[in-house]
C-alpha cells in the first residue's frame, strides 16, 4: 500500500478528517488554517536574508529533504521559501512564525534554530499533502521548554554510528533540542581516549554479545582482538562526525562520563583507580586517590575538546560506596577534608571535578544523587528518582531537568508485558508519557524557571538490537517531545493519539522500527458510591479497529457487539473485550472482573503502613473499585517496601460473604514480588478473629516474567470485619502491591 493511501484509510477509519497544519508534532502554540494551498508541483525558490555558514547549513538541509526546491539567488514573488531572520520580531531563541499563502512560504525567526523548525513545520505540511501542496496556513510558534532531550545509553550495547545520527534525524522532526549520551558505564567505554587506550582497546570490550549474558556470568572485559569480543567504541573522528551531524540539526550532543560509581570498566582498565587497585574488585573509582582526579580531568579535557556542549554530564548516580571504607586513601581523605561521610565523599569529588569544568567555560550535569553530601555550587540536577531530587535542587536556586522513571524511562514495558518483547521491568504507557507536567505543583512561580526542560532515557540493558531500540523510543519520544514543546493547555491526549495514529505508518515508512500502537484494551472507569455502580469505558491506543466486547466472560467474535457508549456495572461483571480490524481479531483478549462489590468504599485500616512513594488513594485504594493496570505505577496500585500487608476491612454490619479476591503483581526487576501467601479472616467485632483460608501459590520468585495473580477464596461466611494478612517474601528491598480486595 503507498504512505498516501495508508495515511487516507487511517484517517477515515479514525472518523476525523482535519486539515495538515492541525496534524503537526509537536503541536504549535498557534494555527490559524487559512483558505487556499501553495502548490508544489514546481520546486520552491528559497529566498533569504542569512548568509554565510549560517545560509549554507540550513539551504543544504532543506536541499536534501524531500521538499522540491531549488535556490536561484534571485528574489520570487511567487512559488518561494523564504526563510527571514529578524532579530526583533519577538521569536525568541527557538521560536518562528510560518506563513503560507497560494504565492509562497515565509518562515520568520530571530534565529537559524527558529527557522530550521519553522521548516520542519513546513515538511509536515508538505508530506501530509504528499508533496503535491501545502494548505494555507499561520502558525505563531514557541517552545515551552529550552531543553527538549532523549538519552542513549550506548555502554550497554554498542550502536552504530549509522543509528546514532538516524535517532538525531528524527529529534529534529520532533524539534528535540539536546542528545544525552550515555558513552561509559560497566558495560563498556565507548569512546576514544588517546592518553588511555586501554579505555577501548580493552574496557570497551566484553567477551559476551548481550548485557544479560555479561551481568550474569562474571562481567569481566577482553582485548579488542579476543574471538568473543562484543561491543566497540567511537573514534574520535567518529564523535566530530556525529557532533557536526547533531549540529546541523539544531541538537546538542551532552556527553555523560560516569564518575564515581557505574566504573568497573574503569577500574578494571586501570585497576589503580579502584579502592581494592585490582580488577573486578570495586565499582566505583578510589576518591582518595590523586590519580583518580588526574584520570578524570585528562579524560574530560578530551572530552571538553570534542563536544562544544556548554554542559558535559558526570553522571553521580548509584556509587554503591562500598570501598570507600576500608580504603587507607579514601580514610585519609575523609580526615584531611574533614567529611564526615561517604556522601560527603562523594560530593568532595563532584565539587572538585565541577570547579575544573567551570575552570574551562562548561557547567556539569549531575543525576539527582549528587544532592547528597552537598550540592556542587553551580550544577544542574537530572531528577530520575522521581521529581523530589528535582524540587529540592530548584528550591536551592539550581538548574533542573526532569526525566523522572515513572513518566520517562523508556526502557519501560509500553504495553502488556505477556505480549511485548522482555523489558527491564516497569511500564509507561504513551498516554501516561503524554499526562506528565515537568514542572511540579510543589513549586512556587517564582522557582518554576529552574525547570529547564524534559527528557526521556533509553537505558539498554535490555535493548540489544537497533531495532528494539528504536521499538522503546517510538511513539513515546513523540509524547515527549510535546511535553517538552506544547503548552500545556494546548495539550490533548485523544488528539495527540489521532495525530500519532497518522505519524506511526510515516515513521516506519521512513525506516523506523516504532511500535504500531497498542490494541491492548484498557477500561478507564468511574465508580458512582453513592448510586453504587461502576461506569466503564472501554479503549486501545491504536485507532481504526472496533472493540467487541462480551459481559459472561465468553470469547467476544465479529458478532460481539461493538463498544460504543460507557457500560454501567452494577453487581459483578465478567468483562471480555477484544479489538478487531473488520471481522479479524488483533491483539489480545482482556479478560476482567468489574465488580460493585460489598466492600466497595467501606474503610480500611492498614496494620502496617504502605510506602509513601507508591500510596495511591492511601489506605481506602482498597476498596474503591479502581483496579489497576498494567503496571504499578499507574496510581491504582498501593505499594509495601519491607512491610506485610494487613489490611482489615469494615463493611459496616454482619454481612454474608461468599467471595474474596485479592489482585497483586509480581515483576522480578525492580523487585515486585506476590506476597509469600495470604490469610483470611472474619470478626464480628473487629477483636476476635477467625480463620477462613490460607491462600497459597507456587509462583516462583525467580521468574522473570510479569505476572498477575488473583488470590481467590469461594465459601460461605458471615462477618462484619475481613483481614488481609499478606506476608513478604524475604528479600530485603522487597514489595508488595495490591490494587483492590474484592468482598462478594
Ligand atoms: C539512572 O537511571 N541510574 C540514572
Ligand atoms: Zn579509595
Amino acid at each position: 500500500m503507498k504512505l498516501t493511501t495508508l495515511l487516507l484509510s487511517l484517517s477515515l477509519l479514525a472518523g476525523t478528517a482535519t486539515v495538515a497544519a492541525q496534524d503537526i508534532i509537536p503541536l504549535p502554540q498557534k494555527v490559524e488554517v487559512q483558505k487556499g494551498k501553495l502548490s508544489i508541483g514546481k520546486p520552491l525558490n528559497i529566498v533569504t536574508n542569512l548568509t554565510g555558514a549560517d545560509k549554507d547549513d540550513l539551504v543544504g538541509f532543506i536541499q536534501d529533504s524531500p521538499l522540491p526546491v531549488t535556490c536561484t539567488g534571485k528574489n520570487s514573488s511567487r512559488n518561494y521559501l523564504r526563510l527571514t531572520i529578524a532579530p526583533d520580531a519577538g521569536h525568541g531563541d527557538e521560536g518562528y512564525a510560518l506563513t503560507v499563502t497560494s504565492r509562497g512560504a515565509e518562515v520568520v525567526a530571530g534565529t537559524t534554530a527558529g527557522l530550521f523548525y519553522g521548516f520542519q513545520s513546513l515538511l509536515q505540511l508538505a508530506e501530509a499533502n504528499d508533496f503535491k501542496s501545502i494548505d494555507a496556513v499561520s502558525i505563531e510558534d514557541a517552545p515551552r521548554f529550552q531543553y527538549r532531550g532523549l538519552h542513549l545509553d550506548d555502554s550497554r550495547h554498542f550502536t552504530s554510528k549509522e543509528f546514532v545520527k538516524k535517532q538525531l534525524d528524527a529529534l529534529a522532526r520532533y524539534k528535540m533540542n539536546r542528545f544525552h549520551w550515555h558513552l561509559t558505564d560497566g558495560a563498556g567505554w565507548r569512546i576514544e581516549i588517546k592518553k588511555y587506550p586501554r579505555l577501548t582497546n580493552f574496557a570497551a570490550w566484553r567477551p559476551y554479545d548481550t548485557w544479560k549474558e555479561w551481568w550474569r556470568a562474571d562481567r569481566h572485559y577482553c582485548d579488542q582482538d579476543d574471538p568473543r569480543a562484543y561491543g566497540g567504541y567511537y573514534t574520535q573522528e567518529d564523535v566530530k562526525e556525529i557532533v557536526e551531524y547533531a549540529r546541523q540539526r539544531h541538537i546538542t550532543i551532552i556527553p555523560e562520563i560516569e564518575m564515581p560509581g557505574h566504573s568497573e570498566e574503569v577500574c578494571a582498565a586501570y585497576p589503580l583507580l579502584s579502592c581494592a587497585n585490582d580488577m573486578y574488585k570495586n565499582s566505583d573509582l578510589c576518591i582518595g586517590k590523586e590519580a583518580t582526579f588526574a584520570f578524570l580531568e585528562d579524560v574530560l579535557t578530551e572530552v571538553m575538546a570534542l563536544f562544544p556542549s556548554h554542559y558535559i554530564h558526570i553522571g553521580g548516580d548509584e556509587a554503591a560506596k562500598s570501598g570507600w571504607a576500608n580504603c587507607p586513601d579514601c580514610q585519609k581523605r575523609m580526615k584531611d577534608e574533614g567529611l564526615k561521610d561517604v556522601d560527603e565523599l562523594q560530593s568532595y569529588m563532584i565539587h572538585r571535578i565541577e570547579q575544573f569544568v567551570n575552570s574551562h567555560g562548561r557547567d556539569i550535569i549531575g543525576w539527582d544523587e549528587i544532592l547528597q553530601g552537598g550540592l556542587a555550587p553551580n550544577a544542574t540536577v537530572m531528577s530520575w528518582r522521581g521529581e523530589e531530587g528535582g524540587i529540592n535542587a530548584a528550591k536551592a536556586k539550581h538548574d533542573v531537568i526532569m526525566t523522572p522513571g515513572e513518566f520517562c524511562y523508556l526502557d519501560s514495558y509500553q504495553a502488556d508485558p505477556s505480549g511485548e518483547p522482555e523489558a527491564i521491568g516497569g511500564y509507561l504507557t504513551l498516554e501516561k508519557v503524554y499526562s506528565y507536567d515537568p514542572v511540579p505543583a510543589e513549586l512556587d512561580p517564582s522557582e518554576r524557571h529552574y525547570i529547564l526542560g524534559v527528557q526521556g532515557n533509553v537505558w539498554r540493558e535490555y535493548m540489544p538490537t537497533e531495532e528494539h531500540t528504536e521499538y522503546m523510543i517510538y511513539p513515546r519520544i513523540i509524547a515527549l517531545s510535546e511535553v517538552g514543546w506544547t503548552e500545556p493547555q494546548r495539550k490533548d491526549w485523544q488528539d495527540f493519539r489521532r495525530r500519532v495514529n497518522a505519524e506511526i505508518p510515516r515513521l516506519r515508512e521512513m525506516g523506523y522500527n516504532a511500535f504500531a500502537l497498542s490494541t491492548d484494551i484498557e477500561t478507564p472507569m468511574r465508580v458512582d458510591y453513592a448510586k453504587r455502580e461502576i461506569k466503564v469505558a472501554l479503549t486501545c491506543e491504536r485507532l481504526g479497529v472496533d472493540i467487541r466486547y462480551t459481559l459472561d466472560g465468553s470469547e467476544p467474535s465479529a458478532s460481539s457487539p461493538v463498544y460504543k457508549d460507557s457500560l454501567t456495572v452494577t453487581g459483578t461483571t465478567l468483562l471480555a473485550a477484544k479489538a478487531f480490524a473488520g471481522s479479524e481479531p488483533v491483539g489480545k483478549t482482556l479478560h476482567t472482573r468489574i465488580d460493585c462489590h460489598k466492600a466497595l468504599g467501606k474503610p480500611v485500616t492498614l496494620g502496617e503502613p504502605h510506602s509513601a512513594n507508591y500510596p495511591a488513594s492511601g489506605a481506602a485504594t482498597l476498596t474503591d473499585g479502581y483496579r489497576g493496570g498494567k503496571g504499578y505505577g499507574d496510581g491504582r496500585w498501593l505499594g509495601f517496601l519491607n512491610n506485610n500487608l494487613d489490611a482489615m476491612i469494615d463493611l459496616g454490619a454482619v454481612t454474608d460473604i461468599n467471595y474474596i479476591e485479592m489482585k497483586s503483581m509480581q515483576a522480578k526487576g525492580p523487585y515486585v514480588w506476590l506476597p509469600q501467601y495470604v490469610q483470611l479472616q472474619v470478626s464480628d467485632d473487629g477483636v476476635n478473629f477467625k480463620d477462613i483460608a490460607k491462600l497459597t501459590h507456587d509462583i516462583s520468585t525467580e521468574r522473570e516474567e510479569v505476572i498477575f495473580h488473583d488470590f481467590v477464596w469461594n465459601g460461605q461466611t458471615r462477618g462484619r470485619y475481613v483481614r488481609c494478612y499478606a506476608p513478604i517474601v524475604d528479600i530485603d528491598g522487597a514489595w508488595i502491591f495490591v490494587d483492590e480486595i474484592v468482598v462478594q
